[in-house]
């Protein structure tokens, strides 16, 4: 009979790299992480941290990047890497892009489309020289992936968060023989500067939902802390669909 292999190190301490984490889902992230990872480097394009992310303080390093700027993505993965192999990446950074396929310029589709489905591609790219071997990935889709859009943006929206689930996909497959996993996060409305503080739109959000509430930050932060912890070891190429069953109709 084998015997039981002794459990990995637990991913969520070591440095970890929040790619669009200043605000909203990255920045819950951020403070999860902050209170086990050795270090936390944040990745985002304002010239200064939020003062949410500054007050967190420590371990937390801020540094501006553009994940439409490759280079820009490998000076933030190569200074995180001088604290140790990175453990855990969560690439959080998006737009939203609301309005009808008819409606939308072919510029704004194009921004949308980069950031969001380019932007992981870049960062998967950036961070793989920086990567510990048994590291854990977690890129950000969304409901729109399914619904085509009607949540959180339109369809050109739920097209780049379609496009997120088919490169974590590809990811899992290509990066497996490195021993790293790539996972994905798929949230549902969530309470973010993204959805706005419209309690009508909150309201008609809310009752698309099974659970008749939006999630809040800390509902989707707790399934990427998973994803990079060491209980999710046997998880490669999954998305968790974190959107008290909105998915469903
Ligand atoms: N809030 C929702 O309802 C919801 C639902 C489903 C999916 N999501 C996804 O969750 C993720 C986080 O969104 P959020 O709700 O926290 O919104 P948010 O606006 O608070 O966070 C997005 C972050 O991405 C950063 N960012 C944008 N463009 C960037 C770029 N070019 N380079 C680097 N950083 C960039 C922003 O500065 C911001 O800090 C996004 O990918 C979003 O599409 C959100």
């Amino acid at each position: 009979m084998s015997s039981t292999p002794p459990n990995p190190p637990d991913l969520v301490s070591r440095p970890a790299v929040v790619v669009g984490g200043n605000s909203g889902i990255g920045l819950e992230v951020v403070r999860r992480a902050a209170v086990t990872a050795a270090s936390v480097t944040v990745v985002d394009l304002p010239d200064r941290p939020s003062a949410g992310l500054a007050a967190l303080g420590g371990r937390v390093r801020y540094l501006r990047g553009d994940v439409l700027d490759p280079g820009s993505l490998e000076r933030c993965f190569a200074a995180a890497a001088e604290d140790g192999p990175v453990g855990s990446v969560f690439v959080s950074a998006g737009v939203t892009l609301p309005g009808s396929l008819l409606d939308v310029s072919a510029e704004a589709a194009q921004r949308c489309l980069l950031i969001n489905l380019m932007g992981s591609v870049n960062t998967l790219k950036a961070a793989a020289g920086s990567l510990a071997p048994d590291a854990s990935v977690v890129l950000c889709a969304s409901v729109a992936a399914y619904t085509g859009g009607g949540y959180v943006g339109g369809s050109v929206y739920g097209a780049s968060k379609a496009g997120v689930i088919g490169l974590t996909r590809g990811a899992a497959r290509e990066l497996a023989g490195r021993g790293v996993r790539v996972n994905c996060v798929a949230p549902g409305a969530t309470t973010t500067g993204m959805v706005g503080d419209d309690p009508g739109v909150i309201e008609r959000l809310s009752a698309k939902t099974l659970l008749n509430r939006l999630a809040a930050p800390s509902d989707i932060a707790a399934s990427v802390l998973f994803l990079w912890s060491s209980a999710a070891s046997y998880l490669t190429g999954a998305t968790i669909d974190v959107n008290g069953g909105s998915h469903l109709g």
